[in-house]
């Protein structure tokens, strides 16, 4: 078997801080398949050894215990070659094809990690130098477009080029181990099944929040924002995967067929909910782990009066039997009170209560996606207050911590997705007509936005965002599960 692995985006800022970091962990892992080549495109005229040379120098920003020693890195090195291409001329992918003709590799993957607005160039181009060839997959990375009809017209223009099963719209929510083990936990185990729905479940928080604010990507982040940036692809799908039926298999299509049905139902927005339910916010100055930090709006790139939303918050529902009425919480911003993200499943309380203080008090499951992965199963116990016949419970925590039990060296997100499009496995990514459906349900939103006067709401970094984001939940008598 051979294996040409090619990366459009080749030295830019996704390739040096997410894909080589991942592929060296695989390298290192021995999970690479055996034969394959790395071929990294960019616009530098780099010979291969000055290109191993310049992500050598990359993996300086890399955690560093994955640092490698420089003789593994030689080893993992001499799978690296580069292609210098302008990617709007034939020519150049005429080169590319004699390359990889002259090895003619088992199986050719394409990885866009560019920007969005090159796919539909890069996929024509590929296809007139002949290079969708059967054997031939691509990689999309997110944002697949800014709205719902550049979307589609990507998904068209790269649909006429690779069928579907050659596509693989990476989201790397689905690939971090706490979501698959969501997965195992909903249908590989018996016990929560019968409690996951509306008659034992109060409600769901869905947070992805972030220290870190926009960094050097303003430029990009002020066109963008944190509903196209988070919620549109990752909070949705850890919604879909919260939400959804158990498949009737695990194949790729029985799996993203159940996480569609979620996006169909979801509660269309109303101009009343629109006002109500969706708040969105932007970090001002403040400080966050005692440093000083400054607001978006003094950020490199960005419009000093700015109104891209860095924080956004909603209350949605799943409009079915299984979750009718059941509120759906998600959040998300940068610069908020620690790198915290986690799903929060609230059971309803007894129907009757025969101890003291335990009205109020209710199960909760806590399923960990960052900074570490775990699942934390709150119950209530028996107060240990020394005094007789105590009639008081108290609550404790199950928790499972994935590193003490499995090792922390266990597969990152990028890493596993990469091996998932070498091995040809479709079923943590996302197709077409999901991705059309998360944008079709945020569309409002966005238009919303556009002819509402208020801009977003200014919150000190460092904090959980705007206080409006308190009184959403508060309306339907609940608390954010770091409040309560
Ligand atoms: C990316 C967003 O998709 O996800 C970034 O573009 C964000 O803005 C990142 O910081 C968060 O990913 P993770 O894995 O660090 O939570």
């Amino acid at each position: 078997m051979s294996f040409d692995l090619v990366l459009f985006g080749g030295t830019g800022d996704l390739c040096w801080r997410k894909l080589m970091p991942a592929l060296f962990q695989a390298f290192k892992h021995g999970t690479l398949p055996a034969g394959v080549r790395i071929i990294g495109i960019g616009r530098d005229d780099l010979s291969d050894e000055r290109y191993r040379a310049l992500i050598a120098s990359r993996f300086d920003h890399v955690e560093l215990e994955k640092r490698p020693s420089s003789e593994e890195f030689d080893r993992f090195a001499a799978l690296l070659e580069f292609v210098s291409m302008d990617l709007s001329k034939p020519e150049h992918y005429s080169f590319l094809k004699n390359k990889l003709d002259q090895r003619q590799a088992d199986t050719v993957v394409m990885y866009l990690a560019t920007a969005p607005n090159l796919f539909a160039t890069i996929a024509e181009q590929l296809r007139a130098a002949g290079l969708n060839t059967p054997h031939t997959r691509i990689v999309l990375e997110k944002p697949l477009g800014h709205d719902l009809a550049s979307n589609r017209a990507i998904n068209q223009t790269v649909g006429q080029v690779f069928s579907e099963q050659q596509i693989y719209r990476i989201d790397h929510y689905l690939g971090k181990p706490a979501v698959q083990n969501l997965f195992a936990l909903r249908f590989g185990n018996a016990l929560f099944e019968p409690l996951w729905r509306r008659e034992h479940i109060a409600n769901i928080q869905i947070t992805i929040a972030e220290e870190l604010g926009v960094e050097k990507r303003g430029a990009f982040y002020e066109t963008t924002g944190a509903l196209r940036d988070m919620v549109q692809n990752h909070a949705l799908q850890l919604l879909c995967a919260i939400g959804m039926e158990p498949p009737i298999n695990s194949h790729a299509d029985a799996i993203r067929d159940e996480k569609l049905k979620v996006l169909r139902s979801l509660k269309p927005w109303t101009a009343e909910t629109l006002a109500q339910d969706v708040i969105r916010g932007q970090y001002s100055a403040g400080a966050i782990a005692g440093q000083a930090v400054p607001g978006y709006r003094e950020e490199l790139g960005v419009n000093p009066s700015s109104n891209t939303e860095t924080f956004v918050a909603l209350r949605t529902e799943i409009m079915n039997w299984r979750w009718a009425g059941v509120p759906f919480y998600i959040r998300t911003g940068k610069r908020l009170a620690g790198r915290d993200s986690r799903i929060v499943v609230n059971f309803r309380p007894t129907p009757h209560a025969i101890f003291n203080s335990q009205i109020g008090m209710a199960n909760r499951l806590v399923i960990n996606l960052q900074p570490k992965d775990g699942l934390e199963l709150h119950l209530l116990a028996q107060a240990q207050d020394k005094r007789q016949n105590s009639n008081n419970l108290a609550p404790v925590h199950l928790d499972l911590d994935f590193d003490k039990r499995f090792g922390a060296e266990r597969v990152g997100a990028y890493e596993r997705l990469l091996l998932d499009v070498m091995d040809g496995r479709l079923n943590l990514f996302v197709r077409s007509d999901e991705q059309e459906e998360a944008w079709r349900w945020v569309e409002p939103i966005l238009d919303h936005w556009r002819n509402d006067a208020q801009g977003p709401r200014p919150y000190a970094s460092g904090t959980w965002g705007p206080s409006a984001t308190s009184a959403m939940i508060a309306r339907d008598d609940s608390c954010w599960s770091e409040e309560c």
